[in-house]
Parts: structure tokens; C-alpha cells; sequence
């Protein structure tokens, strides 16, 4: 729904080949540098502590920002004292509302406006209101980090404390269906879901609950920033290149091209690297000081600053005949969204896509409390959404005494359940037959508490994960030919540590016919052609689209400057192609000219095309969703109740799978997240205060190695015809699913059921 709204806003710009009724991308089956194995480009770098991140880039003159944020969750700052903070060693500057430099607020992120990243809505340092517990409410500018923190401890705080809403249970009276950019049409309502319940052979009926989670990417947020002659140079560590400096240019009324934003290397990002206002205060500052800034958020200040997943409460009723065949899917939840947050969880999107069914009864409430603002977190929606699904379909088929595979099969949807739209491309169960195969199902005991090995109790469960497929309009990519026929493109696409570069430098030599070492890829920087952003698995397919759009104006204007002194002449566009460092004929390839040859004989020393990623049209006709087939096995002790994982298998039906290695990586490391949702990740909120208590990688705990298993990743590999090189989204699809194959694995093991996340083992026994 979300990428339907954004592609009718954008529905002027006119679509490429493979939309509906054209014919599939031509390289959806080619396997040159495609489907290869390359190791990152970016990688050598990394290893050798040569790749500048954010916070390391060198600058002279440079302060250090601390923050001071807010004890209480509402209200207003009734005295405020810096006297001390002032008169500390080394600093340079304390700022407060009262004397912060008078800016705009940042224009909120979403589909229609790709130049915007506000993640919330609220004034940043502006006046003394105080909207959530962990707010700034001063930043001290120090000649080093050390003095900033220690100056920081010294401002005092008074505040006028208001009333302030932070308890789950007491938001839930006055919840609000959500109109957000990701559940756009909230409630569905099909088929007489009740009735059909009611009348029902077999029911479930359960609630399932999901925690707070917060982010803990390696690289805490940091941006070293600079002013020069009115102009703003921010090195930054973002998934957003151009949204955040279109953001910069609107809070500080500047010109877009007087603000300049360099990412070439993020730490991580899931969703949490966007504009927050850590960002906007060092920007600010650092004008008010007249001097470079850098900001480098310590764990606790980034878990204060930087929205999490929401906390989710899902209901999940599931009807069935004698035979498994789904009558009735209701679904109804609860998240929390702040006011002033821009980003919401849909996690009632997951049932509509995943299982056909007769009728469906889904909505989704917005809780609003006065805490941090959200942020996306991988696998936004699906990864709650599917922990709730998929522990109801496990239950269902235990109620009606069938194998979860087999209950799978029988509701297997041929197309989109709700719209009734035909599939893209759809191996579901070609996923769940590879996995099963690989973590050996048939060792399942089809009863829970089968099997034991002494103290422990063993399990396997599976689970279905998903994520839809989107492509951004208005991703562009520049191609320039040298004048030996290299190939040079150039994006402002982000590189995270997933293969950005990697995967499209592969694409770029085989859409142009070039060995890989003729091919170079610069991305990370807002002075590259513009690129929407790293996020909803849509970054591959968007800066593929665009290159191979840039592909085929560089065709015709190579066939331009050929002219007819060539083996070329008198072919039209349709029938030439790229091949062996030129263009040559279809039917005959004996008639080909090099790049540089053409542009040597046309006395052109580089030539150079932009094309631009259009809409995605598809999506309009075809329901275009990845899913999987998540397996987990594991140990529970009787003893403790501590679960020992195993094993997880991952089976991906997500297109043609472009590099194995970086996919391989993108889906563990997403399994690994999913491993993290089950067992140990949730952030601590002190309900009275609106506070959050787990502030440091101590206190929130994510997978260490020994905390993660030997995982298999494995996947169908069928191209999808509707997509750019016939891949769609792998970023996030890893997240989705985990978390119940788990809970189903524990109860096969146990034959105890949780329903609230994390799984930890005071719930066991
Ligand atoms: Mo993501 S949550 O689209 O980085």
C-alpha cells in the first residue's frame, strides 16, 4: 500500500521494459559477473582500518559535542543553569534554546518527498518544552571529547513536570487507527471474517506480544561537520544521503547546492541511520560556535535519541475446515506511535499477503505516548508481524493434529488474497521443500516433548517470513565511458556494509558487456546523481533500474557519435546490443565498433549518460512479495529453562539472487536480528518515568557468537519477470519469520507455548 501511494504521486514519469505487458529485463537469466561470488570492494579497505567512517574523518579546529537530556518525560524547563558547564576546561560553548540558532523544522521522511529524513515532527532545541524523557536540552561544544562529557554533568536542570503518558495499558483507551505512510488503508474487512469464525470446524485464539527493541548497529551515530562560506559540509554516517542534506538545506534555509553530505562507509544501519537530531544540534552548533563540530553519540545517548521498534500487542484468531483450508484470519493489534513520530510499525500488512483465506477481519491502533519518536527497524511491520501469523499458523495446525508444513501447503496463496492480483513470481513452497530438507524435517516428533537428550528437551519448528518488493522512483545513476572503454558509475547510493557497490558493479559489466576490472562504482556522496535512500530492501533493484536506463541512452548516443563510417551503421536500437567493450549487431556480431573506437574516431576523449529509475508501474498489477521458509532447531534445558539453539536454516524465495556471498550475508545477518527478537533483545522502559533503563550494549543484549548457530542459507533462485535483473528486496526478508520458527521449535520441544517476546527463560518453566 505504502509503495502503491508512492508510486501514484510520481506517476508522471514513464516506466522501462519490464513493466506490465513489456518483456523481462534481458539479463534476468545472464550469468557473467552476475551471480558470482565477489567479495566486497569496500571489504580490503575495512580490514585494513583504511576506510574513514564518520567519526574519523580529520579536520583542524575541531570541537567535541556532549549532550544533556532531559529526566522527565513532559513538561517544560523551569531554570537552567550552565554557569558551571561554562566555566569548565576546554569548552568552547554551551547551547540551550535560549541562545541555539533560530531553525525550521526537518521535513518528515516518506514517499512523496525523497529530499526529506525527519524521523519526527518536533522543534529541536527551539523552546523549553519538554516531549519526551531523554530530549536535548543543552549541547556543550569541548576542545575534547573528555571535556564535553565532563562539562555536560555540570548543567543543572529544573522542570515544571506535566502529566505525561507513558503506561502501555492506559495509551490503549485512547488508541487511534493509524494513517500512515505504511498502512494506508488500515482496516480490512472482507468476507465476514466473524461469523465465519464462529462457524468454524477448528480455532485459535491467542495473544502475542512483542517488546520495545532499540538499535545497536557497531557504529554509533556520528557526523563531523564543518560551515564553510555559508556553505555546510557534513561527513555523516546515513542510509539517506540525499534526503538528509535536503533536510539540512530545509532546517537552515540554504541552497541544496550549498550543502554538501558524504557517506561513502555506514556502520550499520537497519533503519536507525536517517536524520535524527543529533545532526541538526551539531549543525547548529557548530554555526553558533564558528568552528568544525563532530558528534559522536555515545550508546546510552543514541538509545535516548534514536527511535527503536515499537512495543506490539496482536491478537490472532485463525479458523479452519476439517482439512486445514483457512475460513477466517483475524488479526488486531496495538503499536505504539508518539504524536510527533513519523514512522509507524505495520505489522497488520503480513496476513494480507501470505495465505489465502475466505475472509479476513484486520486493524491495526496506534497507541500514542509521550516517548521517543519510532524509527524502522529491519523488516519493519513483518518482523512483529510475522512472529504473531506464523505462531498462530504453528498452533492451528497442532489443533487440527497436521504437519505445519502441510497446513502451509494447503493455504498456499496462487495470488494476492486481498486484491486477487497474480504473483510476479511466487516458490513459497519450492522454499519450504529446500529447507525442510536441508535442517532434516522428517526427524521432527510430530508431539511435543518426543524427544530428549538427557537434561535437555529438542525441538524443530518453521515459520513463513515475507517482505514486499519496492523500487523508488527517482534514483538516478550517471555512466561516463573513458576514452578506452572503461565504464565509471556514479550514484548517491549508500553503502552500509551489504554490497552497494559490489553487486552493481557486477550488473553495470553485464549490462554493458565489460570485464568487471573495466568497471568502477562510486556511490556515497549527495554531489552523485541523486539517489533515494538504503531502506525497505529497494536500494538494488531502484540503482539498477537507473543504470540500465543510463545503458540505453549511452546505446544511442554511441550509435549517434558511430555515425555511418562504422560496422554498426544502419542498425536500429532494437537491434544492437552491448557486448565485448561495444556495441554490436543482434544478428550478426561480427558487426561490432569498441567504445573507445567510437569515441576516439568522433574525437571525444569520455561520454556520458544519467538514467533515472522511473516508477514502479508493476506493482500496480502484480502482488510482488519475497517469502521464506525459516527452520530452527533447538535444546531446551528442564533444568533452567535456557534455550540452546542449534540450528536455523533459511530458504529464500526472493528472485534471482544477483552475488551469492553478499546474499548469504544480508540473509544470516538478518537471521541473526530475528535470533535477537526471540531470545534476548528488549529495551527497558521504566513505565513510570517513560524512561529507558537498558542504555548500553550491557543492559540490551544482542547475539554474541557464541549466542549464534551454525545457519544454512539457501534459496529457489527463480528470476522474477517484473523486476529489474529479476531480483526483488534481500535486505530485511532475513529478520522476518525467525522469531517464530523458534517459539514453534520451543513449543515442539517443550509443549510449552510463550506468546510474549523475548523467549527468556523465566517464561519456560
Ligand atoms: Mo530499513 S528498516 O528499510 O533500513
Amino acid at each position: 500500500n505504502a509503495i502503491i501511494g508512492g508510486v501514484r504521486a510520481v506517476l508522471g514519469q514513464v516506466p522501462a521494459s519490464w513493466l506490465p505487458g513489456g518483456t523481462p529485463d534481458p539479463l534476468i537469466d545472464k550469468r557473467v559477473a552476475l551471480g558470482g561470488q565477489q567479495s566486497r570492494i569496500d571489504g580490503p579497505d575495512k580490514v585494513r582500518g583504511a576506510a574513514r567512517f564518520a567519526a574519523e574523518v580529520a579536520m583542524e579546529d575541531l570541537l567535541y559535542a556532549a549532550f544533556v537530556h532531559s529526566t522527565i518525560a513532559r513538561g517544560r524547563i523551569a531554570d537552567l543553569d550552565v554557569s558551571d558547564a561554562e566555566a569548565a576546561p576546554g569548552v568552547a560553548l554551551v547551547m540551550t534554546y535560549r541562545n541555539a540558532p533560530r531553525i525550521g523544522v526537518p521535513p518528515p521522511i516518506g514517499l512523496t518527498n525523497l529530499k526529506a529524513a525527519g524521523n519526527h515532527t518536533l522543534p529541536i532545541l527551539q523552546d523549553p518544552e519538554i516531549h519526551w524523557n531523554g530530549q536535548v536540552v543543552a549541547v556543550v561544544l569541548a576542545e575534547t571529547r573528555e571535556q564535553a562529557d565532563h562539562a555536560a554533568s555540570l548543567v543543572r536542570v529544573r522542570y515544571d513536570a506535566a502529566p505525561a503518558r507513558t503506561r502501555f495499558e492506559e495509551g490503549k483507551t485512547s488508541a487511534s487507527m493509524p494513517e500512515s505512510i505504511l498502512v494506508e488503508r488500515n482496516r480490512l474487512d472482507k468476507g465476514n471474517a466473524g461469523q465465519k469464525f464462529a462457524q468454524a470446524a477448528v480455532t485459535i485464539d491467542g495473544v502475542y506480544t512483542t517488546p520495545w527493541e532499540s538499535h545497536a548497529p557497531i557504529e554509533p551515530h556520528a557526523a563531523t561537520i564543518a560551515w564553510r562560506d555559508g556553505k555546510l559540509i557534513v561527513h555523516d554516517a546515513t542510509q539517506m544521503i540525499h534526503a538528509t542534506a535536503g533536510s539540512f538545506a530545509k532546517v537552515f534555509g540554504l541552497k541544496a547546492e550549498d550543502v554538501h553530505v558524504s557517506s561513502p562507509y555506514v556502520g550499520g544501519g537497519f533503519g536507525a541511520k536517517a536524520l535524527w537530531d543529533h545532526q541538526i544540534l551539531g549543525v547548529a552548533a557548530a554555526k553558533l560556535a564558528g568552528r568544525p563540530v563532530r558528534v559522536a553519540l555515545s550508546r546510552a545517548s543514541m538509545h535516548r535519541l534514536i527511535g527503536g521498534r515499537t512495543r506490539t500487542e496482536q491478537r490472532v484468531a485463525l479458523a479452519a475446515d476439517a482439512d486445514g483450508k483457512l475460513t477466517a484470519l483475524l488479526h488486531h493489534g496495538y503499536g505504539v506511535k508518539p504524536r510527533h513520530s513519523v514512522c509507524d510499525e505495520g505489522f497488520s500488512l503480513t496476513g494480507r499477503s501470505l495465505y489465502a483465506c475466505e475472509s479476513f477481519d484486520i486493524v491495526q491502533h496506534n497507541v500514542e505516548l509521550d516517548l521517543l519518536a519510532n524509527s524502522f527497524m529491519r523488516g519493519p511491520g513483518e518482523t512483529p508481524g510475522t512472529f504473531a501469523i506464523e505462531c498462530a499458523m504453528d498452533e492451528l495446525a497442532h489443533a487440527l493434529g497436521m504437519d505445519p508444513i502441510e497446513l502451509r501447503r494447503r493455504n498456499a496463496a496462487t495470488c494476492d488474497p486481498v486484491s486477487g492480483a497474480p504473483h510476479s513470481q511466487s516458490a513459497m513452497m519450492e522454499a519450504y521443500d529446500l529447507g525442510a530438507a536441508r535442517i532434516g524435517w522428517h526427524r521432527r516428533a510430530p508431539r511435543p516433548c518426543t524427544r530428549r537428550d538427557g537434561e535437555w528437551w529438542i525441538g524443530i519448528g518453521c515459520a513463513t517470513g515475507t517482505f514486499p518488493f519496492t523500487r523508488m522512483p527517482g534514483t538516478s545513476a550517471r555512466i561516463t565511458l573513458d576514452a578506452n572503454g572503461d565504464a565509471h558509475v556514479a550514484s548517491a547510493a549508500q553503502e552500509m556494509g551489504m554490497g552497494t557497490a559490489t553487486v552493481q558493479r557486477q550488473h553495470a559489466a553485464d549490462r554493458l558487456g565489460l570485464p568487471l576490472e573495466r568497471v568502477t562504482v562510486a556511490i556515497g556522496d549527495s554531489r552523485l546523481p541523486f539517489a533515494s535512500f538504503a531502506g525497505g530492501s529497494s536500494q538494488t533493484a531502484s540503482l539498477a533500474a537507473a543504470i540500465s536506463a543510463a545503458s540505453g541512452k549511452l546505446a544511442i548516443q554511441l550509435m549517434r557519435l558511430a555515425g555511418n563510417d562504422t560496422p554498426l551503421a544502419g542498425l536500429k536500437p532494437n537491434e544492437i546490443e552491448f557486448a565485448e567493450g561495444g556495441l554490436r549487431s543482434v544478428e550478426d556480431p561480427a558487426r561490432h565498433e569498441s567504445f573507445a573506437s567510437i569515441l576516439r574516431r568522433a574525437g571525444r576523449g569520455e561520454l556520458s549518460a544519467i538514467g533515472e529509475s522511473g516508477a514502479p508501474l508493476e506493482v500496480l498489477k502484480y502482488s510482488m512479495h519475497s517469502t521464506s521458509a525459516i527452520f530452527c532447531e533447538l535444546r531446551v534445558s528442564e533444568v533452567t529453562g535456557e534455550i540452546r539453539v542449534d540450528r536455523l536454516v533459511g530458504a529464500f524465495d526472493c528472485g534471482r539472487i544477483l552475488n551469492a556471498k553478499t546474499a548469504a550475508s544480508q540473509f544470516k545477518g538478518g537471521m541473526i536480528m530475528g535470533l535477537g527478537m526471540a531470545l534476548t533483545e528488549e529495551t527497558l522502559l521504566d513505565e513510570r518515568t517513560g524512561r529507558i533503563m537498558s542504555t548500553s550494549l550491557a543492559d540490551y543484549h544482542v547475539p554474541v557468537h557464541l549466542d549464534v548457530p551454525d545457519i544454512d542459507v539457501l534459496w529457489t533462485d527463480i528470476p522474477d519477470p517484473r523486476t529489474p535483473l529479476g531480483a526483488r528486496g534481500i535486505g530485511e526478508i532475513g529478520t522476518t519469520g525467525v522469531a517464530a520458527a523458534v517459539a514453534n521449535a520451543v513449543f515442539n520441544a517443550t509443549g510449552k507455548r510463550v506468546r510474549d517476546l523475548p523467549l527468556t527463560l523465566d517464561k519456560l518453566f
